[in-house]
């Protein structure tokens, strides 16, 4: 935060947004106390109180304060500190937009700017009314840092009488807590030291997971995936593996900007999510995934104050990747919002843009996408993404590939089945039919007391699956005319010859 800054350039009204009360005002102290400025903390409950001398002012209502202030401000003289006021609570009587308040607001404001003087409001949802808008400077509060966290980390090990933590435990455990507010992290700390009797970066990470997940925005998900796990999307995958290292020291150094972000978008079922995923495990990085729908909560104002918060953990976590999923479903009242809900999902969608244009974090978004119609086009425009690919349904090699990972996964060898034989007999198929025709293999032959065969269990049901692409020719056509020109293939280009199926050997025991 840059409170400093503002106080100096002589902004009359800020408006810091935080969830953190107590932080929050600790650095407002410390930027007054640097800037030899005054500080006055009102609330309904203690009063206008001057927190250098002590001195309280009864006056629980808001007028009658900022009554006070007006003395405060207009009685200075030259010689006297200039003063800041936080006004705690503020907002939640500006609710009403009571018209004698708001006017009471300005006159104070334009007092405090020709003096020299500030006010500030602090809370976690800053919507002030649209009058007001425009008078306030807000001030996003970071999350803490290392440096910040260390020093409740400290504390918590001072307090158990941890003897001194090594250097690299120390960093593992802050690196957990990146994301959380000072009393979150306090509390996974705290946490850690009565289960484990000491720090334990993994029990951090866990309380991390459940709180955000609490909070209901990002959630971090365990992502054990690799590019290996996906069949095909080769040139999806070269443009992954050559961006894996992009966001270490060297890259740095070497004056390489961190990637931004990739969109995907596809037929369903094609692997989009599953390469959201890997590209966390290729990264080596943290995976968050958000839920768009979500940040449009009900309230007015809410769903500005949930993108911020989300940004705000991202940008704390970072370097991570951003997993949003099926993006469309979240923006797609951004086109006709106007007239369905005041315009907010407009306004949200225009910060996440601005967000994604300007971010300086190493935040890298993968998003996701079935239905482009329902994306706006500003979404679309350079800059945003590093690139945009288009995931079409696999070919025959793709689906060889895509046969012996699943085969795979399910504990069973796939040089024992004909992988280019079962990927011929599966046309149309998405990898998630490919994987469900496996699983019902596996069950029918299980029920049977025998391993799935080629020919009996595995051949059968796919004669027995009728493919979504069979149902969806339109829309995938559609998709396909969308996508030319737009976005680049995800699978191997038709022309390269190793996209030509290669024979397995066939081993003749096999089924
Ligand atoms: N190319 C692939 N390689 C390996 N497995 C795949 C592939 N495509 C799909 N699968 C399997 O199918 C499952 C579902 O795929 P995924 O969820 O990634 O599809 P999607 O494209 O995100 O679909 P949707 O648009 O419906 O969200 C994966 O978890 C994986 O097991
Ligand atoms: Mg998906």
């Amino acid at each position: 935060m840059n409170l400093q800054t503002y106080l100096r350039a002589g902004h009359p009204g800020l408006a810091v947004i935080s969830s953190e009360e107590v932080r929050a005002e600790a650095e407002i102290a410390s930027a007054c106390a640097a800037l030899g400025r005054s500080l006055h903390a009102w609330s309904s409950t203690e009063g206008l109180v001057d927190t250098g001398e002590g001195r309280v002012t009864p006056c629980p209502d808001p007028l009658e304060a900022l009554q006070q202030l007006d003395g405060l401000f207009a009685a200075d003289s030259s010689s006297e500190p200039q003063h800041v006021v936080l006004l705690r609570d503020l907002q939640l009587h500006l609710d009403q937009s009571d018209p004698m308040l708001v006017r009471r607001i300005k006159d104070t404001l334009r007092v405090a700017k020709a003096h020299g003087h500030a006010i500030i409001l602090l809370g976690c949802r800053l919507k002030l009314p649209a009058e007001l808008e425009h008078e306030f400077t807000h001030i996003d509060f970071n999350l803490p840092g290392p440096e910040q966290l260390g020093v409740v980390l400290d504390g918590i090990a001072k307090s158990a009488n941890l003897k001194d933590l090594p250097d690299e435990l120390r960093e593992a455990a802050l690196q957990s807590a990146l994301g959380l507010t000072t009393t979150e992290a306090e509390n996974a700390f705290a946490l850690s030291v009565v289960e484990t009797s000491g720090i334990d970066p993994v029990v951090i990470a866990r309380e991390k997971a459940r709180t955000l997940k609490r909070n209901g925005l990002v959630e971090v998900v365990e992502a054990s995936t690799s590019l290996e796990d996906i069949g095909g999307l080769d040139q999806l995958k070269a443009w992954l593996d050559r961006r894996a290292g992009a966001f270490s020291t060297e890259a740095r150094s070497y004056g390489l900007p961190a990637p931004k972000g990739l969109l995907i978008v596809g037929i369903p079922g094609t692997g989009k999510s599953l390469t959201a995923k890997a590209t966390a495990g290729a990264f080596g990085l943290p995976l968050l995934r958000l839920d768009m729908g979500r940040v449009f909560g009900g309230i007015v104002g809410q769903s500005e104050a949930n993108l911020r918060s989300v940004i705000q953990t991202a940008e704390a976590i970072a370097p991570c990747v951003l997993w949003i999923d099926e993006i469309e479903k979240g923006f797609s009242g951004s086109q006709s919002s106007g007239s369905t809900d005041g315009g907010t999902s407009s306004r949200v969608f225009g910060s996440f843009l601005s967000w994604m244009q300007e971010k300086t974090k190493a935040v890298f978004v993968v998003a996701t996408a079935n239905d482009v119609s329902k994306l706006p086009p500003e979404f679309l425009r350079k800059g945003r993404f590093d690139e945009m690919f288009f995931v079409d349904l696999p070919d025959s090699r793709e689906r060889a590939a895509i046969w012996d990972i699943v085969i795979a996964k399910y504990g069973r060898k796939p040089t024992d089945f004909d992988t280019v034989v079962l990927a011929r007999a599966c046309e149309q198929f998405t990898g998630a039919e490919i994987e469900a025709v496996f699983i019902d293999a596996l069950h029918e032959a299980f029920a049977e007391g025998a391993e799935p065969s080629e020919r009996k269990h595995i051949v059968t049901g796919i004669g027995n699956t009728v493919p979504l692409a069979n149902l969806m020719d339109g829309q995938i056509a559609a998709l396909r005319h969308w996508a030319k020109g737009r976005a680049r293939e995800a699978g191997a280009s038709a022309t390269n010859p190793s996209s030509a199926p290669r024979r397995r050997r066939i081993d003749p025991r096999a089924n």
